[in-house]
């Protein structure tokens, strides 16, 4: 059994990657399988806390006896991390969400046209940057996914998106990552580097992640 750190604890961890549709039958999307934010949530309730997941696109199984509650686009998953942003005490952003998503969903299948066809893309809205914009009580943990600079790129979204905790994935390493059961990286609060992990089990990095949290928020 882990040492109880997170009783009495509201937790909220996004998993998977989200959808974003072009027509009834085509989607953005990317390769995040869950299994990182899905970790997260079977730790954090095995350190007593009382644990949502919210997912959106996910290869992998959620963990048994975890609410889950299923999303699409980073819009839908915005909306419900809003429904229980309220009560909660910890938000974990481990999802893959889309930073942009097609400009019109088209109600019906898009019909086939010339030899080029052009998507317009929009924004989505930042869930992490904006929660961080208006958090009281909540701690709040953010990811990044980098392919180089990573301590740089790492720090700026800590600053930025004004997370407690990131965690940064240098996603070039073999064995971290999107889709993988292990994963290597890098911990950031807001004083700098807290604690740099080599490859091991996805479950074993949400442990260390929310020793390092739970010791923060006790500090809080
Ligand atoms: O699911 P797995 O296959 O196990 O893979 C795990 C993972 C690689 C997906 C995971 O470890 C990870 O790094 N997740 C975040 C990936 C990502 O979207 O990084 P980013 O640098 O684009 O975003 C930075 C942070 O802002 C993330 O916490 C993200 O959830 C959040 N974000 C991003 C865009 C957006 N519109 N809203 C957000 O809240």
């Amino acid at each position: 059994p882990l040492p109880q750190m997170l009783q009495g604890s509201k937790v909220i961890v996004t998993a998977g990657g989200t959808v974003e549709r072009l027509d009834p039958v085509r989607y953005i999307t990317n390769d995040s399988s869950g299994k990182m934010g899905f970790a997260i949530a079977k730790a954090a309730k095995q350190m007593g806390a009382d644990v949502r997941i919210i997912a959106g696109n996910t290869s992998a199984a959620p963990p048994e006896g975890i609410a889950v509650e299923r999303v699409g686009s980073a819009q839908d998953m915005y909306e419900a991390v809003m429904r229980h942003w309220e009560d909660c005490s910890m938000l974990v952003m481990a999802a893959a969400v889309a930073d942009y998503r097609p400009k019109e969903e088209a109600p019906s299948k898009l019909k086939k046209q010339g030899d080029t066809l052009q998507l317009e893309l929009v924004k989505t809205v930042d869930i992490l940057e904006s929660l961080g914009q208006r958090k009281t009580k909540q701690f709040l943990i953010g990811f990044a996914a980098e392919t180089e600079q990573l301590d740089r790129y790492a720090r700026e979204k800590l600053e930025r998106k004004n997370c407690d905790l990131l965690v940064a994935n240098d996603v070039t390493v073999a064995g971290a990552g999107f889709g993988t059961d292990t994963n290597a990286v890098h911990i950031y609060d807001r004083n700098g580097l807290v604690e740099q992990l080599p490859v091991m089990s996805k479950y074993e990095v949400a442990y260390r992640l929310l020793t390092a949290a739970a010791v923060r928020m006790d500090r809080a």
